[in-house]
Parts: structure tokens; sequence; C-alpha cells
């Protein structure tokens, strides 16, 4: 964990565990499962079933939780003691039993040769580290032949309007996590707390270190890495700049998810 980003990434993590869902039960725990069928352009739960999923920067852990409820052996890595102890008490929670949860850092994770994952998901994670495109690839490794894999990930031009409320703050209150979260609610929430919590407001505006990237980008890992495009959320028409452009005029796809297959 040599790197000077991870380090700093780490700490607001440690402090501001994400996204720290309030779940006390196995009921409604479904959502989550079909935020990930919708992201991965599937239909049926029952995809799951069976399946080997790894979850690269699992946070607390509420995607993987589902996953496993919805049948499948799940293993979830992260970098954040606090992620994984959280995750820790929800997998004992809800008496979850197939799945595991692992601190390792994507840039430098390892798993044996023979380890292989049907799917293979890194959500809001990988604009976070110090090289995208090498967790980019590091993933591709762990994902078995016509398995799938899908990253989410800040679009350049969707998040241009946070990129700008970002800067004004990390200009005036400079590195100070809770600096920046005050200056924010001051300035964007007219002093109030956000109504997504503390912790939405820590990710968002407190964070050391974001990346921004295009479909068009994400395309071209896709191509070198032997990966079929699949989908997009939102979806990409054949020009992608202009999709990424009627994203932000519709205020979607800040955030956006593309998946793909590994051909065999
Ligand atoms: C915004 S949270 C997303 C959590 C979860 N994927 C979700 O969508 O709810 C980002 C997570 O990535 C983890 N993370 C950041 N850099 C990482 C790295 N290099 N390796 C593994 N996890 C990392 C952080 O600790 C944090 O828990």
């Amino acid at each position: 964990m040599a790197d000077e980003i991870l380090k700093k990434v780490k700490s607001l993590y440690e402090k501001y565990p994400y996204p720290s869902r309030n779940v006390t039960r196995r009921k409604g725990m479904e959502t989550y499962a079909k935020w990930v069928l919708n992201a991965i352009g599937e239909k049926d739960l029952d995809f799951f079933k069976g399946k080997f999923i790894l979850e690269a920067g699992c946070g607390t852990g509420e995607l993987g939780a589902s996953l496993a409820l919805c049948g499948a052996k799940v293993v979830g890595i992260d970098i954040s003691n606090a992620s994984l102890k959280k995750a820790e008490e929800l997998k004992k929670r809800l008496d979850i039993k197939n799945w595991d949860l692992i601190q390792s850092d994507i840039l430098s994770i390892a798993f044996s040769q023979k380890t292989k994952f049907d799917l293979v998901i890194s959500y809001g994670v990988l604009h976070h580290t110090s090289n995208p495109k090498k967790g980019f690839e590091n993933l591709v490794r762990l994902v078995k032949d016509n398995g799938l894999i899908s990253i989410g990930l800040y679009n350049r031009i969707g998040r241009i309007r946070h990129r700008i409320k970002r800067k004004i703050v990390n200009v005036i209150a400079g590195e100070n996590f809770e600096k920046r979260m005050n200056l924010a609610r001051k300035l964007f929430f007219f002093g109030e707390m956000p109504k997504q919590g503390i912790i939405w407001l820590a990710d968002k505006y407190a964070h050391p270190h974001e990346s921004y990237h295009s479909a068009r980008e994400v395309k071209g890992w896709f191509r070198k890495n032997r990966i079929k495009f699949i989908s997009s959320k939102p979806d990409l028409g054949k020009m992608l700049e202009v999709s990424e452009l009627s994203w932000v005029l519709g205020r979607r796809g800040a955030f956006f998810v593309m998946t793909g297959i590994k051909e065999g």
C-alpha cells in the first residue's frame, strides 16, 4: 500500500465508511441485488444463483451481501478496515455464510492463478485509485473466460457540475475533510445536513482523490483486454460523446456503469 493516493483515500474511508446503509434484516436486500442486475443488463435475480462473484471495493458491503442472499458465492475486497468491519457485522447480522471479506488493494490484488470469477463488479472505486486502468486490468485477469466484468466510474462530462463545486470547496477549505464538508454544507445545502447524510457528504465533498472517465476511454480499455462491450447505464448511443452530453443535460450519468464479457 505504498502510494500516497491510497493512503489518503483509505484515511477518508476509515473515518467515513461508505455507504453505511442502515440494514437490519434480510427483507429489502433485493433492492441492492436488483440495482446490480440492472447495471449488468440482466433481468432475473436467479442470474446470480451459483455464480462466483468478486466485489472489488465493497465498502460496507450492502451490494455483496444482497448477491450472496441471491445464492451467489461472493468475495468482497476493500482497503478500509472500518468498512470491512461494518461488512463483517452485516454478514453476522443477516447470517450470511457464502460471503468472504478480505482486505486488499485492487492495484496489488493477489489471488491464486486458479481463482477466476463468473462476475467481477467494481462500482465507484477505480476512480479513487492512482491508476484506474491498471486496476481494471488486474480485475480482468480475475474474470473467467465468458465471465462478466462491470465497472462504475465518474463521467468526465456528466460530473461537470459537481467537479466545479468540488474545486471551489477544495480551493477554499484545503485538505481537511471536516472543513471541506462544513463549507460544502454552507455553500450548497443552506447550512443543513444534506438528506443523504454525513457519509454521502464526505464521499462527495471531502474526497482526497477522484478521476473522471469517458465511455470512449472505457471502451478502449475493454478492447485492449479482450472484453466485449455488452451494456452501459445510462444507455449509450452510437455517438458516445453525444450520449454523454445528453446525460449531463438530463442530469443523469455523473456516474456510469459499463459491462462487458471476457472473450474466451
Ligand atoms: C465510494 S465507495 C464504494 C463502495 C461500494 N462499491 C458501493 O458501491 O457501495 C469506494 C470504496 O472503494 C474502496 N477503495 C478505494 N481504493 C481502493 C483500492 N485501491 N483497492 C480496494 N478498495 C479501494 C474504498 O475503501 C471504499 O470502500
